[in-house]
């Protein structure tokens, strides 16, 4: 088998966004797209002779013929072994557990989230670092700037491997591992969570249905839920991974979710109810015919962790991305811990987890995880809150109502507005930036704006500085609106308007967040101009 050097042409349009480069499958198909990028990986990262790498991904259409092309690359690019998940297959959180556990030089996790699948949908790839987190900004950028000058990649001439088999084999001078890609991380979550306590609450009747939505976690969740803690087979449904997730939209959110929530809404309804997305990091946690909000999951998480046997001790402090509400604030401020406010994207999220200064982490993008990684976890949300019910033996609708009553309740909601022309999307972003000198001391109905700014983040353990990380409204009370563009989306521009009030009077707790948040949304509209600038009456999603 000879190494081959094939010449290329650089394409100028290879940035990583918020996480990793995300595109049409049909742009990846465009030959020596995928090998210049992962050429460029390879060219920035440098691994040393021999290095380990782990490659998988969400199983979407595409991921086993990038695969093929991703071990060929690596053992021509001087690898000396790959560890790559069954079937291709490895959930992220999954991918950044193997990582950490075998020490590997990092790993390549093929995945666009929760963006649709198929021949249409969407592909993504991104590297993943010894720490088993994504790469920082200064990696992917390095990686950016390379895949605009690269003139040539290697790869290996060789027939494809099967992976549908646990095998060892060897591809040039590099070996291959096909690897189960469930157990390392069952495993870990055994360690973390009281597995007995659920399986006692589970027995005692408790009913719960996780919706895999076709995508990657349906083999992890039948692995844990069922074999391991005993519930019944059908708790898991839409379990089969598809490589077009079934048409569906695999983003566990009210919306896309829709045949869970009909489930947990419905007459006979579970006790308890989730979901995770295309690659198994997000999760949605509803209770019955209650939906907990992220941004409260996480500062629910943070009030209870000691609950869990790997959080016994305690947790060294609490990170979120700045557009989350602060409902973990709250409960930081009472633990008397630190509490950290990051761009948005979970890469943020590993220096202050590798420098002990965080163990849980959260997004209001329905994602929470923690240091046992470097990813957001959606399977892993989904044990912790089984953990805290079995533990307190509420329901989660009153042990969510509990801690309003404690800290107050943070009224939070999203409204995104998806595939905006590019044009009229950074319209917005510029009338509010140049809205700044005269807002301050504006006073809207009930609300009054006490500072706005361009949100930037020097990160505390690098020094690195991130600038433009999303417009903030702060008004006097607390409240906040936000705006920022989406870095995942693949066609036009995605703008998102975050909204946050605060309520303290436990009598106004069971109103409903977009009631609660009416005065605010209108607010929003209105100094942003965004119906105007952009012909949108409604947004494509509210979560
Ligand atoms: C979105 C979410 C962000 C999350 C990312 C990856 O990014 O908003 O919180 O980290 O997906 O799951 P965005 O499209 O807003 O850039
Ligand atoms: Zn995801």
């Amino acid at each position: 088998m000879s190494i081959r050097t094939i010449p290329t042409q650089a394409f100028s349009d290879q940035k990583p966004g918020t996480s990793g480069l995300r595109k049409k499958v049909t742009v990846f198909q465009k030959p020596h797209y995928l090998e210049n990028f992962v050429q460029s990986i390879f060219d920035t990262i440098a691994a040393p002779q021999g290095a380990t790498l782990v490659v998988g991904g969400d199983g979407r259409y595409y991921n086993r013929s990038a695969i093929q092309t991703i071990l060929k690359m690596a053992a021509a690019n001087g690898f000396g072994r790959v560890l790559v998940g069954r079937g291709g297959i490895l959930s992220t959180p999954a991918a950044s557990c193997v990582i950490r556990k075998y020490e590997t030089y990092g790993g390549i996790i093929l995945s666009a989230s929760h963006n649709p699948g198929g021949p249409d949908g969407d592909f993504g790839i991104k590297y993943n670092g010894e720490n088993g987190g994504p790469a920082t900004e200064t990696v992917t950028e390095a990686i950016y700037a390379r895949s605009k000058e690269i003139s040539a990649y290697k790869i290996l001439a060789a027939a494809d491997v099967s992976l549908d088999e646990l095998a060892e084999f060897s591809l040039g001078s590099m070996r291959v591992e096909v690897i189960d890609p469930v157990a390392d991380y069952a495993e870990l979550m055994e360690s973390l969570f009281d597995f007995p306590a659920i399986r006692a609450l589970l027995a005692g009747g408790f009913r719960l249905k996780f919706d895999a939505m076709h995508a990657v976690t349906g083999p992890y969740a039948r692995d844990i839920l069922v074999d391991r803690l005993g519930a019944p087979a059908d708790s898991v449904m839409n379990a089969v991974p598809l490589e077009d997730f079934g048409n569906g939209h695999p983003d566990p959110n009210l919306t896309y979710a829709h045949d869970l929530v009909e489930i947990v809404y419905g007459a006979d309804a579970p006790d308890f109810g989730a979901a995770s997305d295309g690659d198994g990091d997000r999760n949605m946690i509803l209770g019955q015919r209650f939906f907990v909000t992220p941004s409260d999951s996480l500062a629910l998480l943070a009030a209870n962790a000691t609950l869990a046997p790997g959080y016994k001790g305690g947790i060294a402090g609490i990170a979120r991305s700045m557009p989350t509400s602060a409902a973990a604030d709250r409960v930081a401020a009472a633990l008397g811990l630190p509490c950290f406010e990051t761009p948005t994207g979970w890469k943020f999220f590993g220096n202050l987890m590798d420098a002990g200064k965080v163990t849980l982490c959260g997004e209001e993008s329905f994602g929470t995880g923690s240091n046992h990684v470097r990813e957001k976890d959606g399977l892993w949300a989904v044990l912790f809150w089984l953990n805290i019910v079995a533990a307190r033996k509420q329901s989660v609708e009153s042990i969510v109502r509990e801690h309003w009553a404690k800290y107050g309740r943070n009224f939070y909601s999203r409204y995104d507005y998806e595939a905006l022309p590019t044009e009229a999307a950074n319209g917005v972003m510029t009338h509010l930036r140049d809205s700044f000198a005269t807002l301050p001391g504006q006073v809207f109905g009930n609300y009054t704006v006490a500072t706005c700014d361009d949100f930037s983040y020097t990160d505390p353990v690098d020094g690195s500085v991130s600038t433009k990380q999303g417009i903030r409204i702060l008004f006097a009370d607390g409240s906040r609106i936000i705006y920022r563009l989406s870095g995942t989306g693949t066609e036009g521009a995605t703008l998102r308007v975050y909204l946050e009030a605060y309520e303290a009077d436990v009598a106004r707790h069971g109103l409903d967040a977009q009631e609660a948040l009416k005065e605010l949304i209108a607010i929003a509209l209105q100094l942003s101009e965004l119906k105007g600038r952009t012909g949108r009456e409604q947004p494509t999603v509210i979560t």
